[in-house]
């Protein structure tokens, strides 16, 4: 078994009957959400589920699984989704996938955020391997570049790549600027600082996470759990 798979499967055996239950983005999020489906088919789970993107609504909705619209989320259980760099702290850089915004909306509204990955997602430092991918604003794309340089990050707007010419739209409208800062720098650190540009509508760090945070990392044999 893969161990984004085994990782997926871990946290669909946390989900209890009648639970409030937000569904991740992304390849390890996917592993979850089919796991989960297969759940509630065999063992007749009622749940209250909502998804942080169009990607994984779509799976859901094709797995028989039913939604709720974010507006009517007030609180969840848990909320289960992948990381792309989590350090000792339980802090990460999120949003390879561009669902950074919905996904931050789930996590600060749930009780106990699951946080799936594979062992290649670890760093000592967040920043490693990852730009910090920042959600903006169209017509604030130039002012939040220089903002973003001027903190000493290489920007770059994020392309759609063949499926489409020009930048990557994301759910909501929107664009997104990867900025790449030095790892060796306090990354994490930015957090604020970046909520605090005008036309930034949110971004892929999550520091003020650490108390609800579970880390499953998943290996070829086992699930190792980490807070
Ligand atoms: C989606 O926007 C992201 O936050 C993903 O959860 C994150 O990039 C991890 O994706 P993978 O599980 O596909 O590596």
């Amino acid at each position: 078994m893969d161990s984004k798979e085994r990782a997926g499967n871990w946290a669909a055996a946390q989900v209890a009957d009648g639970m409030a239950v937000g569904l991740g983005t992304g390849s390890t999020a996917s592993w979850f959400v089919k796991a989960l489906a297969r759940r509630i088919r065999e063992e007749k789970l009622t749940l209250t589920l909502a998804s942080s993107s169009y990607s994984t609504s779509q799976m859901a909705l094709e797995l028989g699984m039913r939604l709720i619209p974010l507006e009517h989320v007030t609180r969840l259980d848990v909320y289960a989704d992948g990381a792309d760099e989590f350090d000792p702290q339980r802090r990460l850089i999120k949003g390879r996938g561009a669902a950074m915004v919905q996904e931050k909306h789930l996590v600060h509204l749930s009780d106990r955020f699951l946080v799936l990955v594979d062992p290649s997602k670890r760093v000592e430092r967040l920043g490693t391997n990852f730009p910090v991918p920042v959600e903006v604003l169209p017509f604030a794309v130039g002012l939040v570049k220089k903002e973003l340089e001027a903190l000493g990050a290489v920007v770059s707007l994020r392309p759609a790549g063949t499926s489409k010419d020009g930048p990557v739209v994301s759910d909501q409208g929107n664009l997104v600027l990867d900025a790449r800062f030095d790892a060796a720098g306090d990354v994490a650190g930015l957090d604020p600082v970046l909520n605090d540009i005008p036309g930034v509508v949110g971004h892929g760090l999550f520091t003020r996470y650490a108390d609800r945070v579970t880390v499953a990392v998943g290996h070829d044999e086992r699930v190792e759990v980490i807070g």
